[in-house]
């Protein structure tokens, strides 16, 4: 299964900032079989997909409407986004089902937009700290599924899941080997059930040092990293150490 490095810029650069990182990229990356993808502010998507170019990352948006069209003051349109030229988006990050009050419900309504507009979608699933500790990441992690689960004869290739335990981003604390390996276990024994094997990335204080350990749990096909991902040199430092962890 293709192995998939995605960073989230979440709200931080300005189009210089975008472009410094793209020209200090380069080619360094751009012929590996890995799928690289960064996901920018809308505001940051032309001048991405301007200074990407060459570069073999893809560039994504980090959300969508769960309405194709309306009085939606801010929001943003799969369509609308798919029509500038991203390639995909994340969906039901879990910044977005804290900050923004995406459901399980909005979060599928986003996805099946997002695929009809011919985008791809970086799925995120996770359960909280409270969520954990109280034994309940499995039926939140199943709960978060069963509802992606009804539009996935929609996903085709374009569907990938992200595994983002919630108390694990932006905290420096990342799931161990053995919590991912369930975590990522659980979800794949999920999906198989449904006849479907979509690559799932772990997400979660990921950086270049952790990244090839948690690389070679199993089921895990690469990253969605987020602070690592906006410094050109971590960027490529990721990259080679998803290489390495299949040697
Ligand atoms: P982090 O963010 O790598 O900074 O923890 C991950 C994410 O939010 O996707």
């Amino acid at each position: 299964m293709t192995q998939v490095l995605a960073g989230n810029w979440k709200m931080f650069k300005v189009r210089s900032e975008a472009e410094a990182f793209f020209q200090q990229v380069g080619l360094q990356i751009a012929t590996s079989d890995v799928r690289k993808i960064v996901a920018t502010s809308p505001l940051l998507i032309e001048t991405a997909l301007e200074f990407s170019t060459g570069t073999g990352i893809d560039i994504f948006a980090q959300d969508c409407s769960w309405l194709p069209e309306g009085a939606l003051t801010g929001d943003t349109s799969a369509r609308q986004l798919a029509d500038i030229g991203v390639k995909g988006t994340l969906v039901g990050h879990s910044e977005r089902r804290q900050f923004f009050g995406d459901t399980d419900e909005r979060c599928v309504k986003k996805a099946e937009l997002a695929l009809d507009a011919e985008l791809d979608v970086i799925y995120c699933i996770g359960e909280s700290l409270a969520e954990r500790q109280n034994q309940h990441t499995e039926a939140v992690l199943e709960r978060q599924l069963a509802a992606l689960l009804q539009i996935a004869d929609k996903a085709g290739e374009r569907l990938i899941l992200a595994y983002e335990p919630v108390w694990a981003i932006g905290t420096g604390l990342t799931a161990n080997s053995d919590q991912i390996r369930d975590a990522h276990a659980f979800i794949a024994t999920l999906l198989l059930k449904k006849g479907l094997s979509l690559p799932i990335l772990y997400g979660g204080s990921v950086k270049p040092a952790n990244f090839k350990e948690i690389s070679r749990v199993p089921h895990v096909a690469g990253g969605l990293v987020g602070g690592a991902s906006l410094d050109a040199k971590s960027f490529i430092d990721l990259h080679t150490a998803l290489l390495d962890s299949e040697i």
